[in-house]
């Protein structure tokens, strides 16, 4: 992105976020669930998350569908408005885990530079989690019929049949969601987490 504000100083603060984390008694992080739609993304988030909440932390989810509901209600499918769409949730992502919040961002997030664009803003905090999942299975779940409706032309620009989907090359987790169980898939993201010193209170 440009940098178009001009005469913008950045202000510190006394507070820091290793101050905000020692209040929580956690450390933030943010998981990335990238796949296509249908692949189950919103789903493992929400279990993790509710595996986090009794566990005593604090999470927050940030999901395609609602933030273009709000924030990003003015971001259609173009590779132009997706992009932007990426790039602003790295942006709230990162004030999220700078709170020391564990967040949860469930994005199609179709193209690796806008991941990896992410990622070099965060590098010790972005876990990549790439929800693989062949397109015919996302298919045939279609659980919002969109599969069916851009299949027959009425939604344009639909990732995986009009718009291509670029897989992630080295992400820190892989789950296949038509093999694995959610149990399975929620267990190998808490491990991964726990491996990271994320849960130690
Ligand atoms: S992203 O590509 O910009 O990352 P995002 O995750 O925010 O997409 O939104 C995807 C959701 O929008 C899908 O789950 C689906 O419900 C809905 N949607 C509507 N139109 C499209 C489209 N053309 N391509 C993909 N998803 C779409």
């Amino acid at each position: 992105m440009q940098q178009t504000s001009s005469n913008v100083v950045w202000q510190q603060g006394d507070i820091e976020r290793k101050d905000r984390e020692k209040l929580l008694g956690q450390k933030g992080a943010l998981l990335w669930f990238t796949g296509l739609s249908g692949s189950g993304k919103s789903t493992i988030a929400n279990a993790v998350e509710k595996k986090l909440h009794g566990l005593g932390r604090l999470t927050v989810i940030l999901d395609g569908d609602n933030i273009r509901h709000g924030i990003n209600g003015d971001l259609g499918f173009s590779a132009e408005d997706r992009k932007e769409n990426i790039r602003r949730i790295g942006e709230v992502s990162r004030l999220f885990v700078d709170t020391g919040v564990i967040t949860l961002a469930c994005f199609i997030s179709p193209f690796r530079e806008d991941r990896e664009r992410v990622r070099s803003r965060m590098p010790e905090d972005f876990i990549e989690v790439y929800i693989d999942c062949p397109l015919t299975v996302c298919e045939g779940r279609d659980p919002k019929s969109l599969y069916r409706k851009a299949r027959s032309g009425q939604i344009k620009e639909f990732t995986g049949i009009s718009s291509p989907y670029e897989a992630p090359e080295n992400p820190e987790i892989i789950l296949r969601t038509d093999k694995q169980s959610l149990e399975e898939c929620v267990d190998a993201v808490l491990k991964v987490l726990a491996n990271r010193g994320i849960l130690q209170k």
